[in-house]
């Protein structure tokens, strides 16, 4: 997510340096004019906005902290951007460390597939203070089609994760049906059909299903980052004393799918893992 939403800041004009753990695959944005950086501080050094698009809260610690670490490149009165699925506990303490080196932070995190990343069709959820959001509108508004905004940065983080809840439910769901259909002999393409007649269709059933008719499972959204997703969701209705039955299921089912080895498959390899169990032949 983070290449096509540096490529949109290149093309909108802005002047954009870019770190990546894996240097190479950072080298496609060299070609297209940003500046490869050595390391996250060099990434950081002299930016007015810095952006982070990483796989997990633990990722996000490990690129800010540290002596190579953004925030010992993050200038006093700049702006750094999450748009990681992070979670409001790593909202909390990122603002924590941000505010130590007199910088400002927002929570962004996106609503929206790669291919809604390249054509500047994300909805981005930003929190945090008034004049920070005010900075990075441009930014944002470059790389995106909506930006909603809220008060804090643990408001935004948590808005992402009410997303995502629903949609680990709808992903399983689908999974579910559709190996119960095909199990009684329907097929799926004819089950996909039905249920984009129904009241429930919706885009993702769309590309999930034609992804799963053409056994396309090449990683859009990987089933790894999916139960990291539903992992957070679990964590944060924990700490607020909130049980949540559905989604713990899910979150199983997803933890079940990272451990039959189909972790860095796209998300709706789910299905397939129901479909195995059910001794559904494709
Ligand atoms: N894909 C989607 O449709 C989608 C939609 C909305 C939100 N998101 C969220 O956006 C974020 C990025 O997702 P993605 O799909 O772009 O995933 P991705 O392609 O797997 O990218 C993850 C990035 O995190 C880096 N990373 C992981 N662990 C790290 C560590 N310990 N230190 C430094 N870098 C580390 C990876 O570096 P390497 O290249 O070196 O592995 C990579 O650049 C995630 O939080 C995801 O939940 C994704």
């Amino acid at each position: 997510m983070g290449s096509p939403m540096a490529a949109n800041l290149v093309s909108a004009g802005h002047a954009v340096a870019v770190w990546n753990r894996t240097a190479q695959k950072a080298r496609a944005l060299a070609d297209r004019g940003a500046r490869v950086a050595a390391s996250p501080r060099e990434c950081a050094t002299g930016a007015e906005v810095v952006f982070l698009c990483l796989a997990d809260e633990r990722a996000v610690i490990a690129v800010l902290e540290g002596r190579e670490g953004v925030l010992a490149g993050l200038a006093p009165g700049s702006v750094l951007v999450d748009t990681s699925t992070a979670g409001p506990g790593s909202a909390g303490s990122v603002d924590v460390l941000v505010r130590s080196v007199r910088a400002r932070f927002v929570a962004a995190p996106l609503l929206g597939s790669r291919l809604a990343a390249e054509r500047r069709e994300l909805t981005v959820v930003a929190g945090g203070p008034l004049a920070a959001r005010e900075q990075v509108r441009p930014l944002l508004a470059a790389l995106s089609s909506r930006v909603i905004e809220l008060e804090t940065a643990p408001q935004a983080a948590l808005m992402k994760l009410v997303v995502n809840c629903l949609g680990g439910a709808m992903i399983t769901g689908f999974g579910e049906a559709l190996t119960l259909g095909a199990k009684g002999g329907l097929s799926l393409p004819q089950m996909i059909d039905a249920i984009g007649s129904s009241a429930f269709r919706s885009p993702l059933y769309e590309s999930k299903g034609r992804q799963l008719v053409e056994n396309d499972l090449a990683p859009r959204f990987t089933l790894a980052l999916a139960e990291k997703d539903e992992r957070l969701v679990q964590e944060t209705a924990a700490g607020t004393g909130v049980t949540l039955p559905v989604n713990a299921a899910v979150r199983r089912l997803l933890a079940e799918g990272v451990a039959s080895g189909r972790g860095e498959l796209d998300l709706c390899a789910i299905a397939e893992l129901l479909f195995e169990r059910a001794g559904v032949k494709r």
